[in-house]
């Protein structure tokens, strides 16, 4: 079962076990971490479920779609590291996978 960090954008950072072949933004939801909402239930069209990657992850992550990408393109919060929770599936080789959630827009 992989492990997941959050770091909410303000309070400590949340360890959690996710099952995988769940979405960051459900194992968010299912742990109640500040920040996470999941507005639109997982179809890329709010970003409610905007976080930031650790450097040391981003590469190990797969690329987000074109769909993704013009989503976050969109986000006065973006950063290189942006991704949406929702769009990154939780796998067994992502344990150990630290995320920060972005401030809401
Ligand atoms: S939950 Fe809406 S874009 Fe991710």
């Amino acid at each position: 079962m992989p492990k997941v960090t959050y770091r909410p954008a303000s309070g400590d950072p949340i360890t959690v076990d996710a099952f995988a072949d769940m979405t960051l933004m459900e194992v968010a939801l299912c742990n109640d971490v500040p920040g996470i909402v999941g507005l639109c239930g997982g179809i890329c069209s709010c970003a409610t479920c905007h976080v930031y990657v650790d450097e040391e992850w981003a590469d190990r992550l797969p690329a987000p779609s074109g769909e993704e990408q013009d989503m976050v393109e969109g986000l006065d919060k973006r950063r290189a590291n942006s991704r949406l929770g929702c769009q990154v599936m939780v796998t067994d080789a992502l344990d150990g996978l630290v995320v920060t959630v972005a401030e809401a827009e």
